[in-house]
Parts: structure tokens; C-alpha cells; sequence
């Protein structure tokens, strides 16, 4: 401990400790204005005092707000003790960068490093301390709503992505001006609600959990996140925010971590109404003594000050421990060097400040983009066809997703006016409604597409419709804009779909009705603009699928690294072949876009691929050299990808698991040799005692461009 942390500590009061445990919105403090994301509870018994004597605010950001509330806060308190400023600065702050699923598609973690860079550097200007991001949290039912936070389905991708983004906001130590610390959430395992119903139970093994869910927190935790956010669920039958194995044992003594537990928005209360604690106080003590340092927006812990006097030594141990944690990361900050740390007010009205951050934005949603279907080279478009461009979205600035709170919809480009600039004419009309049609609206969009040379139909969800508590039940395009895609192929004229979604949907209509589909996520401030430009051809389309796209809804939750099973299905076996085997009888298995699929416009083919040794031990690294031709007339991307496959496991092993993944550019009419290096350390499966090791024997490599087609070798590990 410090010499400045320990004699704060001596000279506060336990009342004065129990405050920094305490996190509330800007509402409370001098004219704060904040964001409210969560229910909103009795406040009656929260006295002044207990106001000037809380740890940290949420929710309110801007140089000016912070300032004055930090300065008035100062005055109050008695050891003048800065507050920390919190808030959800998830995928952007002022320049919004694609939604998260959408930067896990990019399969380029310094694509998130660069915007969780910039979010962190306006944030900072705007005053903020501490980002509630990354979001981790591994999903595969896309009826959740916040599968839009999440970089998707597969724990490698997440664990790159988790790693960068912490990397990106908190920058390398020690601590600049330009980072701030990143709280990694939810722990643990909240993607997984069950039917995919907001807040619902979760359920599953320890060794499920530890297999898949964990590793992207721990990879979170490795990078040196300061701060856990815990999750509203429950997890082996324990609600997360009281759970000690979960909190105590996993968290704090295996993985290490010594960084401040905050809950989510009134979690502690919650635990009443999970039924696991009697009352809220008793909800308080549970969370204290499961490690929880803060309390955001519960008031149980407010509610102990006030007993703070009859409090046993054991309690008042665990609350010096948790104002220990929450003084050292404001120490780290450097708040007590400067409670005004990296605040700006003119770097925050500056545009030259944010100018450069729009184009890194433009370039992270031209990487995010999903190209799913593309028939006889519909794309890329000639800058001299006319354009109709028709649908929901054509007009729109509603393309920034939710957690963007400080972006603007209404000065945000829509896709038509982007594509004005790129194109020599245009007309465009929505067609239809996000979820109306009417006869008039279809046929005056009809009548001005009928003199285009191609359509371009921007369809799919408003930002509304995802993130968090927007669970539904039907994944499908709407009907009614199923009806307009309807009538504008009767028009006979290239009919291209732009999907606006922050989750996977059920396209099979859209891909029957469309000679070329893009996936578009929600693609931040300079979307419109990354859309027009791989419309057009400028840019090439690089984005892949980080989670599978189904075939029907009762397929869900359709994942690519399923386990092995005894009645296996065999690839290409027709349904109906076999009776006994693990199928549906109305369904393919399959997905209608499988995980890591996307289609660039050159044709990038592996033409070489070799193992340096196929008898590998421990410490070894799986090396393969790979050969990548490009014979097109133009330079093209891909992500090059690399599955395993043990064998023989002592527990049951998925069919395939990335392992190794990049991004890379091969030139026209040439060829590129890249090196694959896995190392054999992460082949590591989780045993029956839930040890984590690699097994000597035989696995497979498989290689490719997507989860589906991939080329496959053999090799060993030895003792
Ligand atoms: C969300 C968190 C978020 C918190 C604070 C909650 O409702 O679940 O992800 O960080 O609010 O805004």
C-alpha cells in the first residue's frame, strides 16, 4: 500500500470508508445531469453528507459538468478525496465506431485497439476516469438484444478483441492523459440467459463455463483491466453479485485479480428479488463479503452507513479492503495529483479533435462490413449506374447502434446522402416503414426505381430494437420489408439488400430476393460513407461473421464449435438419410451463413499449405506454411483462419476451435506465403477436475476462409 492510500485510511472514518464503496448518477450532485440506464430507487434516506463522502459518479461526463461537480464535491469533503467519474463509453464517445459485434467482425483486433484508442482519448477530454467496457461476454442466441455489445460467438475472437480493447483504453503504463481505465463486464457469463430472455437464469457447468465463457474475461484481466462490472445473472445457482466461488475463488485467487469489483445498476438490491438474501441488508453483507467494492446504485451500501457503528470487525476488514482497492486505482489515475485530470473544454468543441477519429472510424466500419452474398459480380457497382436507393433505413441516421449516447442520429449521414457523393444519380424513398407498409409508400418507390440501373434496398432493425433489455422472440426482417423487397423485384433490376442489424437475423428471404447482400451491423458516425465506399468498389469488403447466422429460428442457438456427440451427422449426408442421427427432421443443420464466412471481390484461394512437423511437443509451436493466390484483376482481403480438432479428449471436444486468425491483403495475379504459429499451449481443454492442460495425442488443423470449408491436416503432441 502506499504511504498517501495508508494514511488516508488512517484518518478516515468507517462512515467515510463506507463512501467510496458508494456509486451514484450525476443527478445527485449539483445540477448533474446523467444517463440514466437502470431502474431508479428510493433515495429518501440519503442525506447530503452521505453525497459529499460517495466514491464515484456515473452517468455524466462533459468538461464543464465534471468540473463543477468535482469542485463543489472538493469543497465538501472533508479529506478531499476526488471523486471518480464513470460511464459507458462502449463502442465511442463523441466519433461512434461500429458496434462491438461489428468491430469483432473486422477479425483485426488493432480495428478495436484504435477505436477503444480514441473513445478512450475523448472521454478522457469529456472528464471521464473510468469506461463500463469491454463488454465480454460470449453470446450465441441472437434473440438477446445484447449480442450487439459482444464481438461474438467464439471465445478466441472474444479473447483477442477483450485484450485489445483494454489495451486500446487504458494505453501502456504508467498512466497518460490520453486512457482511462477499463472495467471488463459482466461477470460472468450473462450472454447466456436462457430462450434468450433479458435477465433470465443461467445455467450451466463449471466446465462449460470455464472451456468457453471464461477465457475472454481472464484474457481481459491478463491485459491489466482495473476494474470487474459483475453480471445480474446467476451462475451455478448463485446470483453473480453474492457469488464467492465465483468472486472470490476464481476471480480474485486463480486469475489474480486485484482491481476493483463494481456490480451492475442495482445489482445488490436484485438479490432480494432473486430470493438468495433475506433483505437489503443482508443483500449488502452478502456482496461485501463475496468481494464487491462498489455499489452502483443499490443504496445497500448507503444503508449500512447508517449501522456502520454496529458493524463487526470481520465487516469492517472486508470494507478497509474494498476503500483500499478504490483509493489505489484513484491514486494510479492520478486524481490526487490532479482531480481535473486530461479534462478539456476546448479539445471537446474542437472539430480538428475529433476530425482525424471520424476517419479512423470510416476505416473500422469498411473492415467491419459483411459481403454474405454476391451472384455473377452484382458488386461492385459502376460510379456511373443510377441508383435507387429504397427501404426503412435509406434515410436515416439512426446507424450509430445503442451505448452511443453522445453520438448524434440526427447529424449522422444517412446511406442515401453517402451515396450521392459516390454516385452520379440517385433517387431514394423508404418504401415501406421499419415495421409498416402501405400500398402508396411501395408503389411512389416503385415508380422512381423503375429508371434505375440498380437497387439498393437499406433495410432491417432500428437501434431501438437492440442492446439492453430488447430481448424478442422473432429474429426475422419484418414482414413488411420482406413485402417491399417483394415488389421491388418485380422491377427486374439488381436488387442489392444493405442489412442494418445489431444481431443476426433470419435473411433467407432477403438472400432469395437479393443478388448481393451486405451486412451492415450498426456502423457508427462514418457508416453511410464505409457502405457507399464497398458499394462502389473503392474499398474491398474484409468484414466475417464473428457469430453464425441461422437458417431458422428453432435452430438457435446455432454455434460453429458444437461438441462432438455420439449419433454424429455426417457433413454433406442428406436429412431424411439416416433416422438416428442429430438432426431436425424439418431443418438442415446447417446455418444459412456459417461463423467466419464473408466474400471479398477477389478470388483469394489457398494454393499451398504445409506442416513444418507434425509431432509436436509441449513448449512447440504448430507451424504451418500457408500459400495464398490471388488470380483476380484486383487486390483483395481475407481473413485467413485456423481451426483444431483433438481427437481423442478425456473430456468431449468441439468438432473445430479457432485457434489463430489473420487479416491479410493478397495482390492481383499474385501470391502471398504467410506463416502460421499456434502454440501447442493453446490446445488446452478443460479436464473432469476442471483443470486446465494440453493432452498428449493425435488433432487436426483445418484452414480456410470460413468455419465451413477448410482444408485439414493431421499432426501429434507428445510428452
Ligand atoms: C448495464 C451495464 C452498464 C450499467 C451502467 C446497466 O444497466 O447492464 O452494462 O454498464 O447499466 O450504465
Amino acid at each position: 500500500m502506499s504511504n498517501l492510500v495508508s494514511e488516508l485510511l488512517a484518518k478516515m472514518t468507517t462512515e467515510e470508508k463506507i463512501g467510496q464503496l458508494i456509486q451514484l448518477t450525476g443527478d445527485f450532485f449539483q445540477d448533474g445531469k446523467a444517463a440514466i440506464t437502470g431502474p431508479i430507487n428510493e433515495l429518501a434516506h440519503l442525506k447530503l453528507q452521505t453525497v459529499y463522502s460517495v466514491g464515484s459518479v456515473l452517468g455524466v461526463s462533459g468538461a464543464a459538468d465534471v468540473r463543477r461537480i468535482q469542485e463543489n464535491y472538493l469543497a465538501n469533503n472533508r479529506l478531499k478525496i476526488p471523486l471518480l467519474f464513470m460511464a459507458d463509453v462502449v463502442h465511442g464517445y463523441q466519433t461512434i465506431f461500429p458496434i462491438p459485434l461489428g468491430l469483432g467482425a473486422s477479425f483485426d483486433p488493432t480495428v478495436m485497439e484504435t477505436a477503444s484508442g480514441i473513445a478512450a482519448k475523448e472521454s478522457v477530454a469529456a472528464g471521464l476516469h473510468v469506461t463500463f467496457a469491454p463488454m465480454v461476454d460470449l453470446v450465441r442466441d441472437p434473440r438477446w438484444g445484447r449480442v450487439m455489445e459482444s464481438t461474438g460467438e467464439d471465445s478466441y475472437l472474444n479473447s483477442v478483441m477483450a485484450q485489445a480493447a483494454v489495451k486500446g483504453f487504458q494505453g501502456d503504463s504508467p498512466w497518460d492523459e490520453k486512457h482511462l481505465a477499463a472495467s471488463v463486464k459482466h461477470f460472468a457469463a450473462y450472454g447466456a440467459p436462457e430462450a434468450g430472455r433479458e435477465y433470465n437464469t443461467v445455467d450451466m457447468s463449471e466446465w462449460r463455463f470455464r472451456e468457453q465463457y471464461l477465457p475472454a474475461y481472464s484474457a481481459a484481466i491478463n491485459a491489466q483491466a482495473m476494474l470487474v462490472m459483475t453480471s445480474f445473472n446467476t451462475l451455478f445457482g448463485v446470483p453473480a453479485t453474492q457469488n464467492q466461488h465465483l468472486l472470490r475463488d476464481i476471480l480474485r485467487d486463480e486469475l489474480g485479480f486485484h482491481g476493483v469489483v463494481i456490480t451492475d445498476w442495482n445489482a445488490i438490491e436484485e438479490l432480494v428479488h432473486h430470493g438468495t438474501v433475506r433483505d437489503l441488508k443482508d443483500a449488502a453483507q452478502k456482496a461485501l463479503a463475496a468481494g464487491v467494492d462498489i455499489d452502483m446504485m443499490a443504496f445497500a451500501y448507503a444503508e449500512f452507513l447508517n449501522k456502520a457503528v454496529e458493524l463487526e470487525p470481520g465487516v469492517l476488514k472486508l470494507i478497509d479492503e474494498s476503500a483500499q482497492r478504490i483509493l489505489e486505482l484513484k491514486e494510479t489515475m492520478g486524481l490526487f495529483a490532479d482531480p481535473y485530470r486530461g479534462l478539456d473544454e476546448s479539445k471537446e468543441k474542437d472539430p480538428e479533435f475529433i476530425r482525424d477519429n471520424l476517419v479512423q472510424a470510416q476505416k473500422a466500419a469498411e473492415e467491419s462490413l459483411v459481403l454474405v452474398k454476391n451472384h455473377r459480380r452484382t458488386l461492385p457497382l459502376s460510379q456511373r449506374q443510377n441508383l435507387a436507393v429504397i427501404g426503412p433505413v435509406a434515410q436515416t441516421g439512426d446507424l450509430l447502434g445503442s451505448w452511443s449516447w453522445k453520438g448524434d442520429v440526427e447529424t449522422t449521414q444517412s446511406i442515401a446522402d453517402a451515396l450521392v457523393d459516390t454516385f452520379s444519380e440517385i433517387v431514394t424513398a423508404p418504401g415501406c416503414g421499419y415495421h409498416s407498409f402501405n400500398k402508396q409508400q411501395v408503389e411512389q418507390a416503385k415508380l422512381l426505381a423503375s429508371d434505375a440501373d440498380v437497387i439498393v434496398a437499406a433495410i432491417g432493425l432500428p437501434s431501438s430494437e437492440s442492446g439492453e433489455a430488447t430481448s424478442i422472440t422473432d429474429i426475422s426482417i419484418p414482414a413488411e420489408q420482406i413485402a417491399l423487397l417483394k415488389e421491388l423485384k418485380t422491377l427486374n433490376k439488381p436488387l442489392i439488400s444493405v442489412v442494418i442489424t445489431g444481431r443476426p437475423l433470419l435473411l433467407k428471404e432477403v438472400h432469395t430476393l437479393s443478388d448481393a447482400v451486405l451486412i451492415g451491423w450498426f456502423p457508427g458516425s462514418k457508416g453511410a460513407q464505409a457502405i457507399a465506399n464497398i458499394l462502389s468498389g473503392k474499398v474491398e469488403p474484409s468484414g466475417r461473421l464473428p457469430m453464425t447466422f441461422p437458417l431458422n429460428l428453432g435452430q438457435v442457438p446455432l454455434y460453429y464449435n458444437a461438441y462432438s456427440t455420439g449419433r454424429p451427422i455426417e457433413v454433406g449426408q442428406k436429412n431424411g438419410e439416416y433416422k438416428y442421427v442429430t438432426k431436425y427432421v424439418d431443418s438442415s443443420n446447417e446455418p444459412l451463413y456459417p461463423f467466419g464466412f464473408g466474400l471479398g471481390y477477389g478470388k483469394i484461394l489457398l494454393t499451398d499449405m504445409t506442416m513444418v512437423s507434425n509431432s509436436l511437443k509441449m513448449n512447440d509451436q504448430l507451424i504451418l506454411d500457408v500459400t495464398l493466390t490471388n488470380d483476380s484483376p484486383r487486390d483483395s482481403k481475407t481473413v485467413l483462419q485456423c481451426y483444431t480438432h483433438q481427437k481423442v479428449g478425456e473430456t468431449v471436444r468441439p468438432l473445430k476451435e479457432l485457434k489463430w486468425f489473420k487479416k491479410v491483403t493478397v495482390e492481383k495475379q499474385s501470391s502471398l506465403k504467410i506463416q502460421v504459429n499456434i502454440p501447442v499451449a493453446r490446445l488446452a481443454s478443460v479436464h473432469q477436475d476442471l483443470s486446465t492442460k494440453v493432452d498428449v495425442g493425435d488433432y487436426q488443423v483445418m484452414v480456410g476462409f470460413d468455419s465451413m470449408n477448410l482444408k485439414v491436416l493431421d499432426f501429434k503432441v507428445k510428452e
